[in-house]
């Protein structure tokens, strides 16, 4: 397993390029499954969670290409309806097959995602909203066996906001007999970019970005060739990674109108961020003032980037209070942290962090994503060596980090 390695404490300085958005490319790719067709993605990150639903994709049949940040995918025909657990269990995000896959082919069998580090994560959401649609789903073996003649449109209103169960029945609804409202749906800029996407296919799609949207079924959509928004989690990293250097960078590609909860969390903590066209100037205080947050559905501060600033706000004077409202288990990241000396306490789903004067650098090990990503930024602020295993967490979601951070001046490098 790699690991990275960092030596603290440089102030970060020039400029960097944001990569498309992970979280975006993923729904884009399973709303291929929905024409007959070649279709093409472009702004496409190279990382492990595009090539594991390529090679999912590639399983159902369907052509996958992807060099220089564009995917060519051919999905003329399907020869299998069935996601299996290999892919399932290393990226619950395999499940967005699911309602492309009932609304082309009339069945689907996907296995039920495990559990993950950050919690249970069920998807008992997307299973009533595809029944409510007229699919008949059985649970058996820990896999979903779906089946449709023809999905109908309905009213599916989510007892909470679900980024891919909105995602996945936007895609079911888009191709089905009658008209589909989906209530209290994700507003997430994710959403809204499956949502132009599929528009630019051909479906009709009103109210993406709120929380009531509607789609009326059309007969048959277009291949899709469109472009991913970029990274908004990537661009509010590196956002704090310049924040916790006092450093003074350029960010290029980051939509601000995506972040403007983090924004204003960070100027509240004493970061210095302008727009200057069309790039983000981020300058770091000398001290970081402790600033309290809660992690909430968007346009709220996401609970994404509850990690990375929690790692600010361990070296920021005065105490801040983080509570994570999304998953029951985000704080796997507290205790590498007080590895390098935070004085972080929980209570519940709330953290505790009293701001000390620096960070000292440790062997550490991301246990998620957004954990590991966490541990990065410490790393560039603790005085001394960090050391960081099962850096492949890092790779799920980081498009070449630790190059992209030497570009700026930081002492990183990848042990293989
Ligand atoms: C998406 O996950 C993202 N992944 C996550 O990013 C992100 O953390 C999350 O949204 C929240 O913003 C992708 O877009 C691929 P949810 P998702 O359904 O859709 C509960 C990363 O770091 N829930 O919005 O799985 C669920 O348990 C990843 O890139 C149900 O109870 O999240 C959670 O508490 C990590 N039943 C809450 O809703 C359901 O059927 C929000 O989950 C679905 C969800």
């Amino acid at each position: 397993m790699d690991k990275i390695e960092i030596t603290g404490g440089i102030r970060l300085k020039g400029e960097v390029t944001i990569s498309g958005a992970k979280n975006a490319v993923l729904p884009l790719m399973t709303a291929a499954i929905l024409s007959s067709g070649d279709s093409n993605i472009h702004n496409v990150p190279h990382l492990r969670d595009v090539m594991t639903m390529g090679k999912l994709l590639a399983h159902l049949g369907f052509g996958f290409h992807l060099e220089n940040s564009k995917i060519l995918l051919r999905t003329k025909k399907v020869t299998s309806i069935d996601a299996p657990y290999d892919f399932v269990k290393t990226m619950r995000a395999s499940v967005l097959v699911l309602g492309p896959l009932l609304a082309r082919t009339g069945r689907a069998k996907v296995s039920l995602p495990g559990g993950c580090a950050i919690g249970a994560r069920p998807i008992n959401l997307h299973i009533m909203g595809l029944e409510k649609m007229g699919a008949k789903i059985n649970l058996a073996e820990g896999y979903i066996e779906a089946k449709a003649k023809r999905l109908r449109g309905a009213t599916i209103y989510f007892d909470m906001p679900t980024v891919t169960g909105t995602e996945n029945l936007m895609m079911a609804a888009s191709i089905a007999d009658g008209t589909t409202i989906l209530e209290n749906a994700a507003c997430e800029p994710e959403v809204v970019d499956l949502a132009n996407a599929l528009i630019s296919m051909g479906a009709d799609i009103e109210g993406a970005g709120t929380s009531v949207i509607r789609i009326k079924g059309v007969s048959r959509l277009r291949p899709l060739d469109y472009t991913a928004i970029a990274d908004r989690i990537e661009t509010a990293t590196f956002i704090a990674a310049a924040a916790i250097t006092g450093g003074d960078i350029r960010i290029n590609g980051g939509r601000p109108e995506h972040i403007e909860a983090i924004i204003s969390k960070m100027k509240e903590a004493g970061v210095k961020i302008t727009l200057k066209n069309n790039k983000l100037t981020v300058k770091g205080p000398d001290r970081l003032s402790s600033v309290d947050i809660k992690t909430m559905p968007f346009p709220g501060f996401p609970t994404d980037m509850q990690a990375q600033f929690m790692t600010m706000m361990a070296i920021a004077e005065g105490t801040s209070l983080i509570t994570e409202s999304i998953f029951e288990n985000r704080f796997m990241h507290v205790a590498e942290l007080r590895r390098m000396g935070a004085d972080i306490r929980i209570e519940g789903s709330t953290a505790t962090v009293k701001g000390i004067d620096t960070l000292k650098g440790a062997p550490v090990m991301a246990t998620d994503l957004r954990a590991s990503a966490s541990l990065v930024v410490a790393g560039l602020a603790a005085e001394g060596t960090t050391v960081i295993d099962r850096v492949y967490h890092l790779d799920r979601g980081y498009e070449r980090i630790e190059e992209k951070l030497k570009m700026l001046g930081a002492e990183i490098r990848r042990i293989k």
